[in-house]
């Protein structure tokens, strides 16, 4: 392959590199220079992850090729740092910006979006929003919601630092993230970051059919052709079950598929070899025959009493049903004074983190290790253990940086492969997944086909809700049981309603298969029942607003699923936090469309309710804190931060529950063999679940140090190197932590560990029984403006309100909250994944800067007696409201009543010819 010398400036400095003149600048970077601050998310100029400066301008590396670099002036992230006075590194005025404002979360897109920025304060000293929105456009951030981005750059303009926080309190504190300066400075590793020096590199070959049969031919041919090619890998390599699933007895998908594909991106084989031989293989050299079957699209297809069965042991392409029933659903609605119903479609929705899966596997001896992305590190060490046929014990996890999962990296992916390879060869072997591929192949949030009828009573309470949704699962289940078991509990809303009947099912199609995707369902199901309020409260002429605000769930409230509320039922609270803004709003857009024809604006509430953690299931995590003879602090926690801040969220609890400060504590994290298990990173459940663990991990440290010293509660300590110091009001005693014994491989003398196991109780056939210890309340309201000529719709404002219990770092709960808004503004308006067509970032939109409005939060806090100081959780409820919301808004707007998201401007159009002329008008 050709060979070329190139000459440019690097970060200040003179810099040499001899390269192929076609590679992509990006991979110059990263590969040649292993500067891996400038991220790759796409290959093709849609995220802007790899955004640099390029003769003093922001550009997307992955767009240059190396010979244009040649001559030229390159500034990556890691060029952005400056020097204090004392000539040591320290973080410009912009990074620490960010960094005080809480504007990274997994911190993927940081580096682009710094690059961005810091062209924009180059060229304009005291920008404008507008000139920030337009400057940052071209690089997506899927986390944060962009707000505090925003926020960021217009404070550095300004020149006005954020103040810094006084008092002694961590939790409650809005500290920075204490693993931010890595992800602000490209140090952070990520799935793709690393990589020992001797790795070969895998790349999956995948069905281009959605329904087939296939075989190999002879491979000998490959391999004359390729000499760079180790190996070709097929199922036939697979040392233990080529078969796993998120449930143990529910697995279903092949690492390899034999002979057979449910779907489009299906792996079937993996060539292994050298990076440039691998890259250059062309697919038709790979000998396959393929043969053609019929696709079944979507869930009508799939249950049509013809359809052919894809999985043996589910008839009907029934993976699960579930159900909640209580009181007598048909006689309430009869009796109602109105009904409303209707039927309503959701979409394949795409997580689309800006992190593809990534990652590298070794064999150590007689052991596995795995660095990659991921949410769940126990899960895949045990379901890796299954699939290599090795003990538990001979599998090691470390998780790299998660640059965004949203419930997309809780499923293995590229883990199997690298593992299988590594093991074989004993060789690293590493992989990283292009964007199509990552898009293909991984798991989506699942299409919905739902009917729901609602009753009321002429007092405006509501009677009954009858529902049933229709999930499609894909080709294999995932966590389709888990969907199918959540909806029935969430799907009549946070809302006292004494006759309900809710059923679900999963079913098996041919199309990519569904999983986890922030809210398991519960967003799907809130679009349909929100808009039934809306129906109801405009026939019976009540206020939405207070229509949802006298139906609310509230203390001492009884759950359709027989649940006594006891405690922290904060959604009355959050309606009122809302009210003077929704009111404001009306007026707002009542002004407004008093002048205006086209252009007609309205304002829409939603309401959202979400169970903390596991429906009904075991639901344990174990955290653990360890005191070394040096008097060092470790936390232990295997609670996994994907960008949502568990890291910072468990060392400001560990600080607080053991009284020292938070910079006496170390964190070590994810780590199989370093950290208990503390379950997967999902359902909103670390801070609850993980936090409760660590207070009872230092509740039994100190209860440690206390019978050390002799002395009981209520006394204090405080550390001073080697020793304790123990005072209990009246003497101060000394633990000598020197004349302890080791009692863990990392040199700990003294070791507290906490395990905490929400309370549930299993659900009988009618789904009633406690299916989860306590629940997150949110209410959010939008103000939008629709185009009735073009069908498009801009949110103008949202409000956003959430009862999280207690707050422990309130910049990181404004951010789930701006970052849940902005995913429900995707699944509203304009997000779809349709397989086979949307699979990169140019077709699949996500919102951009743009898109997002400014949004007010609100945070309510009423505290949960279970939880950590307090605390519940605010991933998912922050995303379940915002699409109903923004959907009543643009009906409030225009009349339109949506029943099939995402509201693309055909859609909407579509529903704005249906109404009646006279009705657009008086809206
Ligand atoms: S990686 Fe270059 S734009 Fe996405
Ligand atoms: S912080 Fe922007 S993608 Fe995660």
């Amino acid at each position: 392959m050709t060979q070329q010398s190139i000459h440019f400036t690097l970060n200040g400095k003179a810099t040499d590199v001899t390269v192929n003149p076609v590679q992509r600048l990006a991979d110059v970077l990263r590969e040649n220079l292993h500067l891996i601050g400038t991220k790759i998310g796409c290959n093709a100029g849609d995220c802007g992850a790899c955004t640099i400066l390029f003769d003093g301008r922001q550009a997307c590396s992955c767009m240059i090729s190396a010979a244009q670099a040649d001559g030229r002036d390159i500034v990556t992230v890691e060029g952005l740092m400056e020097e204090n006075r004392d000539g040591a590194a320290q973080l410009s005025k912009l990074q620490q910006a960010f960094h005080d404002h809480g504007a990274a979360q997994c911190g993927i897109c940081t580096p682009g979006m710094l690059m961005a920025s810091h062209d924009l304060l180059t060229r304009v000293n005291e920008p404008s929003e507008q000139d920030v929105l337009d400057a940052l456009g071209g690089v997506l951030c899927r986390c944060t919601g962009y707000r505090k981005i925003v926020d960021a750059v217009l404070s550095v303009g300004r020149g006005q630092p954020m103040p810094a926080e006084s008092g002694n309190e961590v939790v409650g504190s809005r500290i920075q993230k204490v693993d931010g300066i890595g992800k602000l400075t490209g140090t952070e590793r990520y799935g793709a970051d690393s990589w020992p020096s001797d790795c070969l590199v895998l790349r999956a070959v995948r069905s281009p059919h959605h329904h087939a049969r296939f075989s190999f031919g002879d491979f000998t041919a490959l391999h004359a052709a390729y000499p760079g090619l180790v190996k070709v890998l097929t199922a036939a390599d697979i040392t233990g079950q080529n078969v796993y699933g998120v449930y143990p007895t529910g697995k279903d998908q092949p690492v390899f598929a034999e002979g057979y594909v449910r779907y489009r991106g299906e792996a079937i084989c993996a060539l292994v070899g050298d990076a440039e031989t691998i890259t250059a293989i062309k697919e038709e050299d790979v000998p396959i025959q393929w043969e053609k079957l019929p696709a079944l699209h979507g869930v009508t297809a799939a249950l049509d009493p013809a359809a052919v069965q894809l999985h043996g042991a589910c008839p009907g392409n029934i993976l699960v049903e579930g159900r909640l029933a209580s009181g007598n659903v048909d006689a309430a609605l009869a009796k109602s004074a109105l009904v409303r119903s209707d039927r309503f479609q959701t979409a394949f929705v795409e997580h689309a983190y800006i992190e593809p899966e990534a990652g590298y596997a070794r064999r150590v001896g007689d052991r596995l290790e795995i660095f990659a992305t991921t949410q769940t590190p126990y899960m895949d060490r045990d379901e890796i253990a299954l699939i290599m046929g090795l003990p538990l014990e001979r599998v090691r996890i470390i998780p790299s940086a998660v640059g965004g999962g949203f419930g997309g990296k809780l499923d293995l992916s590229l883990q199997p492969m690298i593992a299988t390879a590594a093991w074989l060869l004993n060789r690293p072997v590493r992989c990283t997944y292009s964007r199509p591929e990552s898009m293909a192949s991984t798991t989506k949030r699942h299409p919905a086909a739902i009917e729901v009828a609602v009753g009321v009573s002429k007092d405006g309470k509501l009677s009954a809700v009858r529902f049933h949704g229709d999930f499609n699962t894909g080709a294999y289940a995932s966590w389709g049981p888990t969907v199918a078991n959540r909806v029935p509990v969430h799907a009549m809303g946070p809302y006292s309603v004494p006759a309900v009947r809710c059923t679900s099912r999963a079913i098996y199609t041919n199309d990519t298969p569904a999983g986890a995707f922030r809210g398991f369902g519960v967003p799907q199901a809130a679009i349909a029942l929100e808009t039934i309020l809306d129906d109801l409260a405009e026939e019976l002429g009540l206020c939405p607003f207070e229509f949802r605000y006298v139906n609310a769930l509230d203390k001492g409230s009884v759950t359709a699923s027989g649940q006594k509320l006891e405690a922290s039922v904060g959604l009355r609270a959050c309606l009122d936090a809302l009210r003077p803004q929704w009111q404001q709003l009306k007026r707002e857009a009542a002004e407004f469309n008093q002048t205006s024809r086209h252009l007609r604006r309205g304002v829409g509430v939603g309401c959202g309710w979400y169970g903390i953690g596991n429906t009904s299931l075991a639901n344990p995590s174990i955290m653990r804190i360890g005191i070394a003879r040096d008097g060092r602090i470790t936390l232990y926690s295997g609670a996994l931060d994907i960008g949502q801040g568990s890291n910072t969220i468990m060392m400001q609890i560990c600080a607080d529950a053991l009284g020292v400060p938070l910079s006496a504590i170390t964190l070590i994290t994810g780590d199989t063999d370093l950290t208990p298990d503390a379950g997967k990173t999902s359902a909103s459940r670390q801070t609850f679940v993980s936090g409760t663990a660590l207070r009872l991990a230092a509740e039994d440290l100190r209860r440690q140090i206390l019978r050390l010293a002799n002395v009981g509660e209520p006394a204090r300590f405080s550390l001073d190197g080697q020793a304790i110091k123990v005072s209990d009001g009246t003497i101060e005693h000394i633990v000598d932590l020197s004349r302890l014994p080791t009692v863990t491989d990392q040199s700990d003398v003294l070791v507290g560990e906490g395990r905490f196991d929400p309370p549930t109780t299993p659900l009988d056939a009618n789904g009633q029984g406690v299916p989860y210890a306590t629940y997150s309340f949110s209410a959010q309201i939008a103000l939008v403006e629709v185009d009735i000529d073009l069908g498009t719709t801009k949110v103008l404002r949202i409000g956003a309100a959430a009862d999280v219990g207690r707050a422990i770092n309130p910049t990181q709960v404004e951010g789930q909250l701006h970052g849940g808004v902005a995913q429900g503004l995707g699944l509203a308006l304009m997000e779809e994944y349709i397989p086979g067509r949307t699979e990169n970032l140019h077709d699949y939109l996500i919102p951009t800067i743009g898109d997002v409005p400014p949004i007010d939060t609100y945070i309510i806090e009423d505290r949960e007696p279970l939880g950590p100081f307090g605390a519940k959780g605010i991933g998912e409820p922050a995303l379940v409201p915002t699409a109903p919301a923004i959907l009543n808004a643009i009906r409030h707007a225009t009349g339109a009543r949506i029943t099939q998201v995402p509201a693309t401007p055909d859609r909407l159009r579509a529903a704005l010819r249906a109404l009646q002329p006279s009705k657009v008008a008086a809206q």
